[in-house]
């Protein structure tokens, strides 16, 4: 088979969906070749060469990539002008928004097959190809880099000659995979930390981590709501949406930093730090939205930009990944890559869709151009 690896043309994105270590790996029986764009891993700080040297063959022309590539790797959904350059018999994986309807219909109308790793099952055997989470770690940590960095204040505890300073009080909303990893890099950095979730099941991982669990009384029929099946947030009633507006409202003024990281799947991200709560905080404050991109958990935060309202700093960066586009695009290249290996015969190479596998069966959203309906 041809794999291709096409360079990113979003906007923004420096990650790739291939890096020499899984180029090697793809090519290492003789069954593959993988093609690599020129100058797709300069983002991510990889050269042409080193491509080269895993045994990707560099191509200039993108049009030739795409007219002989069976597999297209990518981060991002296509654009239109790649869609055009697609085979009609091509696979694609990559990120691909599956809740946005046209998008997928863009896809199945030039007949391809495609899988959204996005939609990929939360299981133990997907963790390795679980783009979603190596990916929101990632964010979770530059999310409280990029918040340091805007501070104006110290994060740890200090003794000095001069005086004492206080340590920074950071509040973590939404404590999943990217707010789990937010509160382990403030802790390290010496912050003092709280953690907010509507799933209670995570309580026991905010406090393994060293943080507070700020919790919001919840009735028995609230906690059997609070998580679905596959472990996502639900969305919650008025009446708990009152009541943990106001305890978040309290620890937002006690916090210097607020990490918000809330995402409900297929929805607009929950609203949790309204503008009044904004207008309390204390001057200086930072508030890194990760859900910027779904709607923003506060309406005050604009994509893909730091500004200050209030006195409040609010950093909407979006693609925080994407700052840490080396190791972001290494730890993306191996999940699709064990995500492929699925499909990919061991001993002959030879790519076989087993629509059986729930793995498979979860990220498969349209089938030679056929849309496939979840239930
Ligand atoms: P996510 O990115 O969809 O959401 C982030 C967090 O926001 C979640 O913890 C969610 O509960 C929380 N949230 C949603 N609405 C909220 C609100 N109104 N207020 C406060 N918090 C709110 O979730 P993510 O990080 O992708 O993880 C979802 C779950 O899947 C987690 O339990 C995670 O541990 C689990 N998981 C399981 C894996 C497995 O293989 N077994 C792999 C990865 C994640």
């Amino acid at each position: 088979m041809h794999i291709g690896i096409p360079a990113e043309i979003h906007a923004g994105e420096t990650r790739v969906a291939a890096t020499p270590e899984t180029v090697k790996k793809y090519t290492a029986k003789g069954f593959h070749t993988v093609l690599v764009q020129s100058g797709a891993g300069a983002g991510a700080s990889i050269p042409d060469t080193a491509y080269q040297e895993a045994g990707a063959v560099i191509v200039n022309d993108v049009s030739q990539l795409y007219s002989q590539s069976q597999i297209v790797l990518k981060v991002r959904a296509p654009e239109a002008e790649e869609l055009t350059l697609m085979r009609k018999d091509a696979i694609l994986i990559g990120l691909l928004t599956p809740h946005q309807k046209e998008r997928i219909e863009a896809l199945a109308s030039y007949g391809l097959t495609a899988f959204a790793m996005e939609k990929l099952p939360r299981i133990s055997r997907a963790q390795s190809m679980d783009v979603l989470s190596s990916q929101a770690n990632i964010g979770g940590y530059k999310a409280v880099i990029m918040a340091a960095n805007v501070y104006q204040k110290f994060f740890p505890m200090l003794m000095t000659a001069a005086g004492t300073v206080k340590a920074a009080r950071i509040l973590v909303l939404g404590a999943g995979v990217a707010g789990l990893q937010a509160i382990a890099t403030a802790k390290r950095l010496g912050a003092v930390v709280e953690a907010f979730d509507v799933r209670p099941a995570v309580k026991e991982q905010v406090e393994s981590l060293g943080a507070k669990f700020v919790e919001v009384p919840l009735t028995d029929e609230e906690k059997a709501k609070a998580e679905t099946a596959g472990g996502y947030a639900t969305e919650m009633s008025d009446d708990y949406k009152r009541r943990q507006g106001e305890l978040i409202h309290e620890r937002a003024l006690a916090a210097d930093i607020i990490i918000t990281t809330a995402l409900i799947p297929g929805r607009p991200a929950p609203v949790l730090i309204p503008e009044g709560t904004v207008q309390a905080m204390k001057p200086g404050s930072v508030i890194v939205d990760m859900a910027v991109e779904a709607g923003g958990n506060c309406p005050l935060s604009e994509l893909n930009k730091t500004v200050v309202k209030y006195g409040v700093h609010l950093i909407g960066i979006a693609n925080l990944p994407g700052l840490v586009a080396t190791d972001a695009s290494a730890l993306y290249a191996r999940n699709l890559m064990n995500f492929l290996n699925l499909m990919l015969d061991a001993n002959s190479g030879e790519l076989k869709i087993d629509q059986e596998d729930e793995i498979i069966a979860g990220t498969l959203v349209c089938s030679s151009g056929e849309i496939i309906k979840k239930a």
